[in-house]
């Protein structure tokens, strides 16, 4: 058909086909078993697993096999602007396993690291749906009025280097993937994977609320499968768990405006800033980084060669508190204590930060200690996350490196600015040029994360948690 035959269609085309579903792959859902809890016995259910949108073979048509989106470029024919873009095209079905390395099992989900199909798939990152259910993701609130809440997984990270971060963590994505606010132009929805949003506001997202990010798109240097456009997508964020088999850390981060938010300029946070709507650094525990450098590891404490379950426990609603201990071969490990020496400006005492859990004052101390911007506190602290959680988040699971950072905050020296030695800045025994992407994409391939056996319910429901 020649080009102007095509517009001359597309004129007669409904206004309201936009972000379409693709019909050219079957989508069916890998499942997951899951338990919620009560304190008297527990439910045990089962959801399907979905794949990010992101992730998935965009092109034009429900039909078609022109691609909309090639490596990391838009075409700028079928993608004029960010609304006809999104009316243009449509994101397709996903083969779970034999293009994105995921498979389940019962209550066990394992995420591939590269996955070799017609092209290489690095890392994932997926969506709990609710039980039943392909319009809704389920929605967790972690703060409990009478009980306090607890969310445990079992967690193998054995098989994950430097470099790699498997995640595990709550969004506060739109229950329905975004598709209200689209005003019907998102067709897609949960189904596909749609309305993932964080704390970073990452501008990355291909489309945000049904309209495309094709505008000002810019590819990545350094990433052959990712760009930015002029729009972000922002939501206050708990991380329960990122971690590889040398360190880990569990940090809230708040967000100005709660629920998901377009940002563009500043209104997307930057690093380290106090502008924009999000905290990015977020209040982190890391064992390593609080001064036990024995704790977590192989061979440590927390064994990381061997299978553990990993217990956060949000106290009080909204929540002030969230601690965390680990159970492995039986045996209960509370998390360790923090051993870092204070720093108060206006004081010449040496205090301590003290505590095992992350709590405003923890936070406070601890930024202080580091000689870091607490715009965890200026975002609005644990009561903003709280109340994040009571209007519901979205459990996400991902397996990814990390293009901006060689994820170096989570294992190694980082900023490369300061001083290994330097308070606060030591994150784990990686070495401070480990995790680039290239390196470990080639090198540890294999490299894989299993989340297995979640739990979800008040204090002491689960037979393993300890009632403290
Ligand atoms: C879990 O399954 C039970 C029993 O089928 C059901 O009553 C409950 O609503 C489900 N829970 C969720 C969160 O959907
Ligand atoms: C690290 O944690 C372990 C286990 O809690 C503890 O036995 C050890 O004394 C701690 N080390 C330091 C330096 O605090
Ligand atoms: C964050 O900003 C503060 C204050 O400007 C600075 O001292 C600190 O080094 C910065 N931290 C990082 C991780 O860049
Ligand atoms: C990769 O490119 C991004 C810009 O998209 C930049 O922020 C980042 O620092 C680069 N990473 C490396 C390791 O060069």
């Amino acid at each position: 058909m020649s080009r102007s035959g095509l517009l001359a269609l597309a004129a007669l085309l409904p206004v309201s086909l936009s972000q379409l579903v693709g019909t050219n792959i079957a989508e069916n859902h890998p499942t997951l078993t899951w338990q919620k809890c009560t304190g008297t016995g527990g439910m045990l259910n089962t959801s399907g697993i979905v794949i990010d949108a992101n992730w998935r073979w965009t092109h034009q048509g429900a039909t078609g096999t022109t691609n909309c989106y090639t490596g990391n470029t838009w075409n700028t024919q079928i993608c004029p602007d960010g609304k006809t873009c999104a009316a243009n095209c449509a994101i397709d079905g996903a083969d779970y396993a034999g293009t994105y390395g995921i498979t389940t099992s019962g209550n066990a989900l394992t995420l591939k690291f590269v996955t070799v199909s017609q092209q290489p798939n690095i890392g994932s990152r997926v969506y709990l749906l609710a039980p039943g259910s392909q319009t809704q993701y389920q929605t967790f609130n972690f703060n409990n009025q009478e009980f306090v809440s607890l969310l445990q997984f079992d967690v193998d990270v054995s098989q994950l280097p430097c470099g790699l971060n498997g995640a595990l963590y709550f969004s506060q994505m739109d229950a329905d993937g975004g598709v209200a606010k689209s005003n019907g132009a998102n067709k897609a929805g949960p189904k596909y994977g749609t309305g993932y949003c964080d704390a970073q506001c990452p501008r990355d997202l291909k489309f945000i609320n049904g309209v495309a990010n094709s505008q000002g798109w810019v590819a990545s240097p350094n990433d052959t499968n990712a760009g930015t456009g002029l729009m972000g997508t922002c939501c206050p964020e708990m991380d329960v768990w990122e971690a590889n088999s040398i360190s880990s850390a569990y940090t809230p981060h708040t967000c100005t405006i709660l629920g998901q938010s377009t940002c563009t300029g500043t209104t997307c946070s930057a690093p380290n800033s106090t502008q924009g709507t999000c905290d990015q650094a977020g209040c982190d525990f890391n064992s390593f980084r609080m001064g036990n450098t024995s704790f977590f590891g192989p061979g440590l404490t927390v064994d990381t060669k061997q299978k553990m379950t990993v217990v956060t426990q949000f106290v009080g609603n909204p929540v002030n508190n969230i601690r965390r201990f680990y159970v492995q071969n039986g045996k209960v490990i509370p998390n360790s204590q923090s051993t870092i020496p204070g720093r108060s400006p206006c004081d010449p005492i040496i205090t301590r930060v003290t505590g095992n859990s992350i709590s405003d004052s923890f936070c406070a101390a601890q930024k202080t200690a580091f000689g870091d911007t607490n715009t965890f506190a200026s975002k609005g602290g644990l009561a903003t996350m709280g109340k994040a959680a009571s209007a519901g988040m979205v459990l996400v699971m991902s397996l990814w490196d990390d293009h901006a950072a060689d994820m170096l905050w989570l294992d190694a020296p980082y900023p490369p600015t300061k001083s290994p030695s330097a308070a606060g800045v030591t994150r784990g025994t990686c070495a401070a040029n480990s995790g680039q992407p290239q390196t470990v994409e080639s090198q540890n391939a294999n490299a894989q994360v299993v989340y297995s056996n979640i739990r979800f319910g008040p204090l002491g429901s689960t037979s393993t948690a300890p009632a403290n």
